[in-house]
């Protein structure tokens, strides 16, 4: 059995305990690229981009079937760096015959957005819905059996590619009543959630493991207040949860409510991270959609916002226009909302840490010069600009020290070594700087810039 430490003394992306070496923030670099990386996209100019520059990723549900849409991945691959498979990773998805695992679609979304440097959430382990037929029709210890081994079989085939998972989606009731929804699984046992984190947590001990449902939004409701209980109880008798998403599908019936950041600070305080998982809003209304991110934006642990889809017609509810994109793939007024609130976000404050003692290293390297400068600090990670000078067009090796690992960059295209703790960065027309996060992972050592060279 897997232990778990003192979540709150951890950083953001604590490790389980296993793990104390291999960060889960590691994890954001899955096993060998970068994760939350804006691919070529300019810093302020770009959604992922600037939530890059405030240690955030900003995501969207990916379709599979859309990726051959020129339209669909234009969007797609300038303006996000996480991604989320909208279908691909279900259950019946992934496992439409008992111990017959097809992962087509979802491997061709990882690979889609891992070869540009996009980090991928994992959606989801188990679920009461969109359960194959032979899993519907199953119930006591057969089928706890077999959704732990679905469990297991997913999470081990996508280890080191997906950097948080939704382990256990929708396992509460609507209204009032604060229970767990019905569901066979939740016929298998009340502990059946917990089965399901530790099985998870078994088979990829690196991946961020969340909790993620629908109208948990509302501090004030009884299915937030329950969901808060039950990570309460996993995180007090060491259940490896590591993470709540709150999916915030807004609409007229169950609208953001501005109690939403006591939601997710009172949901960090516990010890766990926070993600917006499936973002959308009837009507897109921009003054919301500010309000989400910003709300994001104040608490230290909110990772990163996912909306549900790019453009209105992806959406699964497309006559409400939730989304930031119209039809045909043009910026809404709520995009411009967000792209302004990520870039005059501020930046929450965490405790201050021992400030870096290495030293800048700028040696010369071919006709141009690296300078490394600091940036905002977090309490688990910083930010880094490297200005060139004497090129326009340069390649820059930096490295970082190993347990750190780059989350993400800015104005640039990187590259990486095998071991992901060096990486070349070349320009890109974005100007003479770039910029990057380190995850620490407990060791705050300066980045070093190795070589500069015109390229
Ligand atoms: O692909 C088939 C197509 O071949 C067939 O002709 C068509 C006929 O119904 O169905 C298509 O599959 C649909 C699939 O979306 C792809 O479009 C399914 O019927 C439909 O049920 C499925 O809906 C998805 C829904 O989850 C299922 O519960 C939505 O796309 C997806 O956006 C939605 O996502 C959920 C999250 O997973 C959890 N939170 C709520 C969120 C919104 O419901």
């Amino acid at each position: 059995m897997i232990e778990r430490c003192q979540e709150d003394a951890r950083p953001r992306f604590g490790p389980r305990a296993r793990t104390a070496v291999v960060l889960a923030a590691a994890a954001l670099l899955a096993a060998t690229s970068a994760a939350f990386l804006p691919g070529t996209a300019s810093a302020g100019t770009t959604l992922g981009a600037s939530a890059a520059e405030k240690g955030r990723y900003f995501g969207t549900a990916v379709a599979a079937n859309k990726l051959s849409d020129s339209a669909y991945t234009t969007i797609l691959n300038r303006e996000f760096n996480s991604v989320t498979p909208e279908n691909e990773m279900k259950i019946d998805a992934t496992e439409p015959q008992q111990g017959r695992f097809s992962y087509g679609a979802a491997d061709q979304i990882v690979s889609h957005a891992r070869s540009r440097g996009m980090s991928v959430r994992g959606h989801t382990l188990a679920w009461h819905s969109q359960q194959p037929g032979w899993m519907q029709s199953m119930s006591g210890s057969a089928l706890r059996q077999a959704m732990l081994n679905h469990v297991t079989q997913v999470a081990t085939h996508f280890r080191g590619q997906v950097v948080a998972w939704d382990v256990v989606n929708e396992a509460f009731a609507d209204g009032s009543s604060g229970a767990r929804r019905d569901s066979n699984l939740q016929r298998t046992g009340n502990d059946w959630i917990e089965a399901a984190f530790r099985a998870a947590d078994a088979a990829d001990p690196n991946a961020k493991l969340c909790y993620n449902d629908y109208n948990t939004d509302n501090w004030t409701h009884a299915k937030t207040q329950a969901v808060y209980n039950m990570v309460r109880d996993f995180k007090s008798r060491g259940v490896p949860i590591d993470c709540v998403g709150f999916q915030s599908h807004f609409n007229n019936d169950s609208p953001y409510n501005s109690n939403y950041r006591t939601t997710l600070s009172s949901f960090a305080a516990l010890g766990v991270d926070v993600q917006v998982t499936e973002l959308d809003i009837q009507g897109a209304p921009a003054n919301t959609y500010r309000a989400v991110v910003e709300d994001c934006l104040a608490v230290a642990r909110c990772n990163g916002v996912t909306v549900w889809g790019i453009r209105d017609s992806d959406s699964w509810r497309a006559s409400q226009t939730p989304l930031l994109f119209n039809n045909s793939g043009q910026k809404k007024a709520a995009y411009d909302a967000v792209l302004a609130a990520l870039n005059n976000g501020t930046t929450p404050t965490d405790p201050p840490t021992t400030p870096p003692t290495t030293p800048p290293t700028n040696p010369p390297g071919g006709s141009c010069t690296a300078t490394l400068q600091d940036g905002t600090r977090w309490g688990d990670r910083f930010n880094s600009t490297v200005t060139v000078s004497g090129a326009s067009s340069w390649t820059v090796v930096v490295a970082v020290t190993s347990p750190q690992k780059i989350s993400s960059t800015w104005n640039g295209s990187p590259t990486w070594d095998s071991s992901g703790n060096v990486m070349t960065m070349r320009s890109n027309g974005s100007g003479n700087s770039f910029g990057f996060t380190t995850m620490a992972n407990g060791n705050w050592n300066r980045p070093v810039v190795q070589s500069c060279t015109a390229s």
